[in-house]
């Protein structure tokens, strides 16, 4: 069996021979088919719902048969077994790491969590009610003028140590803008402390000498992370490439890939989730609500997936987490809401003949309330899971001899070429 496509051009009736591989024809392999004005045939894919922008080796999703694994291993397993920061280090440098690699990584992440005094300054800066997903895009845009030989980035050392210090500064910046909009001082990190327990440390610690954070919410927020963080060519790591293919430093291109998860089509939706879930507000509110959704007045916050056509493998984990995280702090009512909407849309065909299903966004949001943390600041979570994986698809790019900067192209429907009227002569 021949590995290619054969191709009749019907409007010149030239027939085209095109090499398959791995499952995919070059669109650059369409150039040679040509009209009679020679104009070379493109590929139109608004979205990218059919095209490959690369050759990645990090994540595998098979959406149809709801299937993710990092580096080749499933995520319930890392789940189950993992920890965040041992997630991050498969994510980078594609292997698990053996104890003395776990210990020297954790390490150098736990050297760096600290941010320059300065950067207090522009979280003082800004408004009390400012989202703090805009705080931190502008303070992590920010860290680039603090390490200017960050835009080296064909050292492999300088990539390196922007690596860690992202990775090890995300939770700091993060928690810095919730302490900014409460009015409270800010905590420095806790280096005895774990990733996540660090997170807790420096969001909630009041006066106490030694904040210890609850191990039941300290392993939730963990297993949290390590769920999001990595998702193949989503529209953040697809900003990430993006950015990085014009060879700015990491710090400027993070912030780009944060800006793209801001919206509420992508790591804004567990924050909508829960304002959608508020305006509901009672169970005997979920069918009539429901049938706006279906007769287009809005959309379903946290259902739905490019990906997925099958529950969300993420959903499916932090659903089970959800009931032993409110065992300790307390039931949440508008779970019961959640889980209206969730059994009603799941039997209705509107959203049966779609593939509607819940997406990680639809039960995350509960943990994060549960456990203390408000509404505005889970797409920042989202952030600092994430971080690991724009990171290590960011260096995977740089690596790949293959990529180049990107730059789609249009097809244009605009005016043809015509005169300048002066401004006195037009109607
Ligand atoms: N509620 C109601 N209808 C929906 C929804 C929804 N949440 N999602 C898709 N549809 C409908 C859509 O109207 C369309 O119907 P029709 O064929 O009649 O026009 C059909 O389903 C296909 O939708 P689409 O917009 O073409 O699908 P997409 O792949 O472009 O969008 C999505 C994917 C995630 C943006 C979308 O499902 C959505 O807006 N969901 C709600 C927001 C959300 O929860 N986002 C978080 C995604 S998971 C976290 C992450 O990785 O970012």
């Amino acid at each position: 069996m021949a590995n290619t496509l054969t191709i009749t051009d019907n409007r010149t009736g030239k027939t085209y021979e095109i090499p398959i591989e791995h499952g995919a024809i070059r669109a650059t392999a369409l150039e040679q088919i040509q009209d009679e004005e020679g104009e070379g045939l493109v590929s139109y894919d608004p979205g990218f719902f059919n095209t490959a922008s690369c050759i990645s080796r990090v994540t595998f999703i098979d959406g149809d048969r709801g299937i993710l694994r990092y580096r080749g291993y499933p995520i319930e397993e890392l789940a189950e077994n993992s920890s965040y920061l041992e997630t991050a280090y498969l994510l980078i440098h594609g292997e698990l790491p053996t104890s003395s690699q776990f210990r020297e990584w954790e390490r150098d992440i736990t050297n760096h969590t600290m941010v320059h005094e300065n950067i207090k300054h522009f979280m003082d800066g800004f408004h009390h009610d400012a989202h703090p997903m805009g705080m931190l895009l502008s303070t992590v845009g920010a860290l680039s003028t603090f390490y200017p030989d960050a835009t080296k980035i064909d050292d492999p050392e300088q990539r390196r140590i922007s690596i860690y210090r992202l990775i090890a500064k995300m939770p700091t910046l993060a928690a810095y803008a919730y302490r900014h909009s409460r009015g409270l001082p800010y905590t420095y990190p806790d280096d005895e402390l774990s990733y996540s327990g660090n997170f807790l440390n420096m969001m909630f610690r009041m006066v106490e000498p030694k904040y210890q954070p609850v191990p039941e919410i300290e392993n939730a927020l963990d297993i949290l992370l390590i769920l999001h963080a990595d998702h193949e060519q989503n529209c953040s790591a697809n900003a990430m490439r993006v950015v990085g293919s014009s060879h700015p430093d990491p710090y400027s291109a993070t912030a780009a890939a944060i800006a793209a998860l801001y919206g509420p089509l992508h790591g804004g939706a567990n924050e909508a989730v829960i304002r959608m879930l508020n305006r509901i507000g009672t169970v005997s509110n979920v069918r009539s609500f429901i049938d706006g959704v279906k007769e287009g007045k809005e959309r379903l916050m946290g259902f739905g997936h490019r990906v997925y056509k099958n529950y969300d493998p993420r959903a499916k984990i932090i659903k089970k987490m959800a009931d032993q995280v409110l065992a300790v702090t307390g039931s949440n009512e508008l779970l019961d809401v959640a889980q209206e909407v969730e059994k009603i849309a799941l039997e209705d065909d509107y959203f049966v003949s779609r593939k509607l299903y819940p997406n990680v966004d639809f039960y995350s949001g509960f943990i994060y309330h549960a456990i203390g943390i408000p509404t505005e600041m889970f797409p920042v979570l989202f952030a600092m899971g994430r971080t690991v994986g724009w990171l290590a698809q960011w260096e995977e790019m740089l690596l790949d001899k293959e990529q180049k900067i990107n730059r789609p192209k249009q097809l244009f429907l605009g005016e043809a070429k015509r005169p300048y009227v002066p401004v006195g002569a037009r109607s």
